[in-house]
């Protein structure tokens, strides 16, 4: 056999189906060796040919082939331009943010996850800016709430934990007409299902601790841009801040991703079976599910009945975090939206009767199950 040094380029899966491509991802293979599994360039620091002469890679904070080959993946799921890998969803958040000036001024969801408001509220106003919260599924009203200085639009779709959705294309038309940054968190239902840069956002952002990674293994945080200018903003903010992904988790990262699309499947059948389950039972007053994805919250009859589902569940197990492969559940007012003041989180209807569930990828017949003997 022949010996040569291979390379298969970037271009070449842009045909691929979604399906295809998170199989294959960007490069797929590692170029030099013909790696099937895309390898974990565990080191600090890169070797230079000579003076003046670099592979591209200098130092991991500033570059690591698998932390790229991540970003580039995600950046093709998301048709967008380039990607950047970050420690957590929190990091990539604080990156977005991180483009506001003193005195800018933001509006978001009335309902995001509570770590995204702390970030706003807690750091970022300190800063000088300012956060409006509001319905995004109205655009009017969002128009409405534009002020001279509003610089962006923060908007998750469906929202964390009411469930809400909001038009993208619609805001983007918003954003077009103020001059205005669309960013959109797409972490609940990943690029299978909703690809925002695609219907007008600039920017979308990702837990990829949630769906992408998918087994509950890793936090991790992902920002992708639709236009090559904002991608300088990123670079400098991972190469200053210095929170880039670890080699290890971009390769768990990129493993988990090559089921993406039969997780989303299963997902998204266990909710809906889970969803229809939950409106028919007694003890359940209301159900927030958006219609697609594997998320769900509902409101039950009593504090003590959330209490004791809780603490009964057997195989669903009682844990912050959504979009593995285990069924999880959660209690908001506690939990993930413990940062949101009480008033506002009453106002949304986040109170002790109301829990969170993230439908796994288990058999749907046992997570009903479950959730009948726990609710008994
Ligand atoms: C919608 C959403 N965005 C961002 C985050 C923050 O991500 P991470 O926990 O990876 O920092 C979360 C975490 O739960 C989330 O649910």
């Amino acid at each position: 056999m022949r010996e040569e040094c291979f390379y298969d380029t970037f271009d070449r899966k842009e045909n691929l189906h979604f399906d295809s491509r998170v199989v294959h991802g960007a490069l797929g293979c590692e170029p030099v060796t013909g790696a099937v599994s895309f390898p974990i360039f565990q080191t600090a620091t890169f070797r230079h040919r000579s003076f003046d002469v670099s592979t591209g890679y200098n130092y991991s904070r500033l570059q690591n082939p698998t932390r790229q080959e991540l970003e580039r993946t995600v950046a093709i799921l998301e048709e967008g331009e380039e990607g950047f890998a970050f420690s957590s969803g929190q990091a990539a958040n604080m990156a977005v943010f991180g483009l506001l000036k003193p005195g800018g001024h933001v509006l978001l969801s009335d309902d995001i996850y509570g770590g995204t408001y702390r970030i706003c509220q807690e750091i970022f106003r300190n800063m000088g800016c300012d956060f409006t919260y509001l319905d995004m599924g109205d655009p009017a009203a969002v128009e409405a709430a534009v002020r001279p200085e509003t610089r962006m639009l923060f908007v998750e779709t469906p929202t964390n934990p009411m469930m809400k959705t909001a038009d993208i294309g619609a805001l983007s038309k918003v954003a077009e007409r103020h001059g205005l940054l669309l960013v959109v968190d797409n972490t609940f239902l990943t690029p299978y299902f909703q690809k925002p840069l695609t219907l007008g956002a600039d920017i979308v952002v990702h837990s990829g601790t949630k769906y992408l990674c998918g087994h509950n293994d890793v936090i991790a945080g992902l920002a992708v841009v639709k236009e090559r200018k904002l991608a300088d903003h990123f670079r400098l903010q991972m190469k200053s801040r210095g929170n880039g992904l670890a080699p290890f988790d971009s390769w768990l990262l990129l493993r988990g991703i090559k089921t993406l699309a039969l997780r989303m499947e299963k997902h998204d059948s266990n909710a809906r079976a889970v969803a229809e389950w939950l409106g028919g039972h007694r003890r359940v007053k209301k159900v927030y599910y958006a219609g697609i994805g594997g998320m769900i919250s509902f409101e039950l009859d009593s504090e003590e009945t959330a209490h004791r589902l809780l603490s009964n569940v057997k195989m669903i197990l009682f844990a912050e975090s959504l979009g593995g492969t285990e069924t999880l559940i959660t209690y908001p007012i506690t939990q993930t939206h413990e940062s949101i003041p009480d008033q506002i989180r009453r106002r949304l209807g986040i109170n002790e009767r109301f829990v969170r569930i993230s439908v796994g990828i288990e058999d749907v017949r046992d997570i009903i199950d479950d959730l009948d003997q726990a609710l008994a």
